[in-house]
């Protein structure tokens, strides 16, 4: 598949059936996700990998119920880790790059899914702070997504994007 095929077939999946996800295709996953850019390639951010069903219901509870995040074998939490820009980028570090570098490793996590014919759905929904607990997580680090992944057992629907002339604004913001 090559990437405008990718960036075509990924669509939020809100159902999993229960077919597993190879230890192989998680590698592959984070490897793309390893792989994002970042500030200063600091990779302010961690992923926490959980498969355990117990984790992954109250991973779900935490997210307001959305039960779908239970169904999917294996559940990505991306969180921000400001420690490791603190130093070097100050403020901006770690109140901004941080949450982007997780955002972006997220969206790598998704398209390397959707290549490997998984299914994924961002999910920012949640009670941070269950969440960390759950996790065992330092306080410092900031949940920023939970990512379930497996085999959608769902179909896409369609949804409207946004016209290009509305969304990029040439020269000058606000101009078409
Ligand atoms: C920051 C962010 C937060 C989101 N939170 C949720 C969520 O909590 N639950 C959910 O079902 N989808 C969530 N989504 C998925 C969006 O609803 C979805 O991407 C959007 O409707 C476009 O649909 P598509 O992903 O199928 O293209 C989130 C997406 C992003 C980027």
């Amino acid at each position: 598949m090559d990437l405008s095929d990718v960036v075509a077939k990924r669509y939020s999946v809100r159902a999993f059936n229960d077919q597993p996800v190879s230890e192989a295709a998680l590698k592959s996953i984070l490897e793309t996700a390893n792989a994002a850019p970042s500030a200063g390639n600091r990779q302010a951010y961690e992923i926490v990998v959980v498969r355990d069903a117990k984790r992954r219901r109250q991973l779900a509870v935490a997210s307001h119920e959305q039960w779908f995040v239970a169904e999917a074998p294996v559940v990505l939490i991306f969180f921000a880790n400001p420690e490791r820009n603190r130093e070097r980028y100050r403020e901006r570090g770690v109140s901004l790059y941080c949450l982007q570098d997780s955002a972006v490793a997220c969206a790598y996590a998704q398209l390397a899914a959707t290549a490997l014919g998984l299914g994924t759905c961002w999910v920012g929904s949640f009670e941070d702070r269950a969440v960390s607990e759950i996790l065992g997580a330092p306080a410092s680090w900031q949940p920023v997504a939970i990512l379930p992944i497996g085999q959608p057992a769902d179909k896409p629907r369609p949804r409207e994007r946004r016209p290009l002339s509305n969304l990029a604004h040439h020269e000058k913001a606000g101009s078409e």
